[in-house]
């Protein structure tokens, strides 16, 4: 009987530990903290796209390292984010490089003027210092560190993965149509400088390729498949807030891409403000050095933001892309209140749980410190799952409540049960111990269960009876002796005491 109780009680355990991990992560999912890109390395604390700031990036533990590939003259990849070398590095101040300032249009029909990189050698650009390319931050280490080839960067990011401290490469092909029309296409050499990586062989290192173009991402798409490596790399296509992308465009994405890369504006709108000084054709991204901050949240966005508490905020765009099957990841998150809006207070950390609450999937940080900051305040913040689940109902925290509750009642059922099996149990002690083999009778009965110093107390009626004995109380040594020396000696005591009282057979 016994044991068939212990084995049905031991079934409803092991389906509810099975129940249970397959509960929990469905509500741990929906708050799921976002990927942390390091755009450009650590572009607050170093020059943009150098070694130092990229190796900062990864200290803080980012899932990322982001970087955009530009050609030089004789073909390399380097480092860059623009076409021309002005804001982010010293070329300017040298004089022997005066001459060639050029002036085109570009593809898109925009006309850029100075010092492409195009028209420099590999050997001529490592002459140059990277320097802080945003005026207004600390220019401290400009003029410290040197401008990085695509094939040095990925090496940092594989031994970082070889370590065992796994980083992955986000990177951005700048210009692609402008480099295909100048005869130096960038796609072919990136996905060559990947395999010489090691990323053809080394599948755990994740990979994503970014492009503002698609026919960019199709074009890495085809290099790596004609090198038997389809799918490798996650396709990101980057959104200008200037275009509006339409559903029937997120559909043909969807079929070859990963996710898109939007403009924060775009993932929470906002409203114009007079406030923020902002100049009316300027782009969303833009860094004008006068700009105090970026717009206004819209009224249910900045209530959130006001309140400290992220409820129930949506974005349009995120719901689309997910729907589809794609990932957000909005650039950028900077620490200046001016690439905010201004219902921030300029409190990075508050933009960034906003943007986790409209369901983001990651995010593009100039600041890997402040990204690991936020992070602990996150995890910190785990346990308020509970509050999270009841604050957002939906479809997949009610499932998760009901299989919640039913953990729960299942759990009280088993434990009332397991209080009822042990007290019918300990009833039958009595009868079991009689036959406890005598064998485990060392001369010590300290380390015997209660049930059985008890057991042996009551048989011997050493005066004990009825009384529970404790752990720690001591046993008359007689009855010790009588007990341990023979157990069998006690059937032998009773068949004499039914003799004596008359009975017998
Ligand atoms: C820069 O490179 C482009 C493309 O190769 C070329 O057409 C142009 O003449 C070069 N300009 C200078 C100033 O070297
Ligand atoms: C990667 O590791 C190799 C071998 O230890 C080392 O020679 C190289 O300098 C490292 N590269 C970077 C970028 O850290
Ligand atoms: C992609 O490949 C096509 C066909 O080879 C080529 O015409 C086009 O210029 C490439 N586009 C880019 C952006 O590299």
């Amino acid at each position: 009987m016994l044991k068939h109780e212990c084995s049905t009680l031991l079934a409803a355990l092991i389906w509810a530990a099975c129940l249970t991990p397959s509960a929990l992560p469905a509500l741990a999912q929906e708050r799921e903290a976002p990927l942390i890109i390091a755009h450009r390395g650590s572009p607050c604390h170093f020059p943009e796209e150098t070694l130092e700031g990229y190796r900062r990036a990864i200290e803080y533990g980012v899932d990322y390292i982001e970087m955009d590939v530009v050609s030089t003259k004789d073909g390399h990849l380097i480092c860059r984010h623009d076409l021309t070398l002005d804001d982010s590095t010293d070329v300017a101040e040298h004089a022997e490089y005066a001459e060639r300032k050029w002036t085109t249009i570009l593809p898109g029909g925009r006309e850029q003027s100075g010092f492409f990189a195009c028209n420099f050698t590999l050997a001529e650009i490592r002459g140059l210092f990277a320097k802080q390319a945003i005026p207004f931050r600390n220019q401290a280490s400009s003029h410290s560190f040197r401008v990085q080839t695509l094939p040095e960067v990925l090496q940092l990011a594989m031994n970082s993965t070889g370590a065992g401290r796994p980083v992955g490469v986000y990177i951005e092909t700048k210009g692609p149509a402008f480099h295909s029309s100048i005869g130096l296409p960038l796609e072919a050499r990136l996905v060559d400088a990947l395999m010489a990586a090691g990323y053809g062989s080394v599948a755990a290192a994740p990979l994503i390729l970014q492009s503002f173009e698609p026919q960019s991402l199709q074009n890495m798409s085809r290099e790596l498949e004609a090198r038997g490596l389809p799918g490798r790399a996650n396709l990101i296509w980057l959104l200008d807030c200037t275009a509006d992308v339409s559903d029937a465009q997120l559909d043909a994405f969807a079929k070859y891409g990963y996710g898109v890369g939007p403009e924060k504006s775009m993932v929470a709108r906002l409203v114009p403000a007079p406030e923020c000084a902002r100049s009316e054709g300027d782009a969303c991204s833009a860094v004008a050095p006068e700009q105090a901050c970026t717009g206004r949240l819209t009224p249910a966005a900045a209530a959130a933001a006001a309140a400290r508490s992220w409820g129930i905020v949506q974005s349009e765009l995120v719901e689309r892309a997910q729907a589809r099957g794609l990932v957000v990841h909005p650039y950028t998150f900077r620490n200046e209140g001016r690439f905010m809006a201004l219902d921030f207070d300029a409190d990075p950390l508050a933009e960034l749980s906003l943007f986790r609450a409209l369901g983001v999937d990651g995010v593009f940080v100039d600041c890997p410190a402040t990204a690991a900051e936020w992070l602990a305040t996150q995890h910190a913040a785990t346990p308020s799952w509970i509050g999270s689940v009841i604050s957002s109902p939906g479809p997949r925290q009610a499932a998760a409540i009901a299989s919640v509750s039913v953990l729960a009642t299942l759990l009280a059922i088993t434990l009332v049960w397991g209080v009822v099996i042990l007290v019918r149990h300990r009833r039958r002690q009595r009868v079991k111990y009689q036959f406890f083999p005598s064998m485990f009778n060392t001369g010590d009965l300290t380390w015997y269960p209660p049930d059985y110093r008890r057991a042996v107390v009551d048989e011997t009626g050493g005066g004990s009876r009825g009384e529970e004995c404790g752990e720690d109380t001591p046993l008359p040594t007689s009855i010790m002796m009588t007990a341990i020396d023979s157990p069998p000696r006690i059937a032998e005591q009773e068949r004499r005491a039914d003799r004596a009282n008359g009975g017998g057979t």
